[in-house]
């Protein structure tokens, strides 16, 4: 059961319903979004029923919801939601640019990337400073002192950034320099660093797991809401499939798909779909065609010198070719490019 309060509801309305909730020996779990607060009830339905939470003060709405996930579902948000990251939007007016190094490995490469993004158009900078890698001996990310570098390019170039955590215990840090706290495709089920994000007061990129449903995939969004946050947006990086021409297998239906089954913005990442710089573009066009909310790209000023993931990051003579894409293709859907 989910209970939708109304704009005008204060702080007391939603601690009367907490408390209520908690006289049936249910557990509420309150999700402050942009536009209102969600609460989703676990517990007894029919014990809930006797309470007449339709009736309390602030309440707009008191819904039964079928899917397993609750608080993203669009059964009880009909309307998409627009999460905003520094005030930059993600959601269905828009179609967001997010590019930067795939990691942060000097603070003169990062620059750079930087100002290839925002030359493309970017409005966000993505980069790593902790690296999630198939092998203990590659690069792993300069940590805190790449989050340093990533908050200063930010700052100088005006980009708020997106970068990734991947261990519970280093959201509070990683939050503390991060506009957008990304959970990679290797931790979409790792439920603990779900919560702790859920808690950590940041909009956060959950990417779908390489091997994961799109069920799945609501399901650990629905474990970050759970934890208080709404400002989630969802991103298809690429599925494991048997084709190996490809890093991963776009799979574009998931976004209509994701879209219709919740109110949260789902951007691409053809940079990691594909694995290979020559598809980045395409997949780019595709991504827009098919209704996602943004996408997240790799970009390079040295490729071949890159510590991660170089085959895949586009290059200054990709740049211009990037920027017609975001600025023709949007308004022929009705977009806007941001
Ligand atoms: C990139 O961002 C990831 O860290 C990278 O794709 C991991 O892949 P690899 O370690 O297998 O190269
Ligand atoms: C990334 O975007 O830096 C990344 C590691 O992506 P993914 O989790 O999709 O592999």
């Amino acid at each position: 059961m989910v209970i939708v309060m109304a704009p005008t509801a204060t702080a007391e309305d939603i601690e009367e319903i907490v408390s209520l909730v908690g006289t049936a020996g249910g557990e509420a779990f309150v999700s402050r979004g942009v536009s209102r607060t969600i609460i989703g009830l676990i517990g007894d339905v029919e014990r809930f029923a006797a309470l007449n939470l339709g009736g309390q003060r602030g309440v707009a709405e008191v819904m039964r919801v079928s899917t397993p996930f609750k608080l993203v579902s669009r059964e009880n948000h009909p309307e998409r939601s627009t999460i905003r990251v520094g005030g930059v939007p993600i959601g269905p007016d828009t179609v967001t640019l997010i590019a930067g190094p795939c990691a942060v490995e000097t603070p003169q490469q990062t620059l750079e990337a930087a100002e290839m993004a925002k030359a493309a158009g970017a409005t966000l900078l993505r980069g790593g400073a902790y690296k999630p890698r198939t092998s203990p001996y590659a690069f792993q990310g300069l940590g805190e002192a790449g989050l340093r570098i990533l908050a200063e390019i930010g700052e100088r170039t005006g980009l708020p950034i997106v970068t990734e955590v991947m261990d519970a215990r280093d959201v509070p840090l990683v939050a503390s320099y991060a506009d957008m706290l990304q959970v990679g495709t290797r931790n979409t089920q790792n439920f603990a660093l779900l919560q702790a994000v859920g808690k950590a007061g940041k909009p956060v990129m959950l990417k779908r797991g390489m091997s994961g449903t799109i069920e799945e995939w609501l399901m650990s969004a629905e474990y970050i809401a759970q934890r208080g946050n709404l400002d989630i947006v969802l991103c298809e990086r690429g599925i494991r499939t048997f084709e190996t021409a490809t890093r991963n297998t776009l799979d574009v239906s998931a976004v209509p798909v994701a879209q219709r089954l919740s109110h949260l913005p789902v951007v691409i990442d053809p940079s990691h779909s594909g694995g290979r710089r020559d598809l980045v573009l395409p997949l780019t066009r595709a991504a827009i065609a098919v209704g996602a909310d943004g996408v997240i790209i790799d970009v390079h000023p040295h490729p071949e010198q890159a510590l991660c993931d170089g085959p895949q990051a586009l290059v200054d003579a990709d740049l211009h070719d990037l920027a017609e894409i975001m600025r023709l293709f949007p308004p022929l859907l009705g977009r806007t490019q941001v």
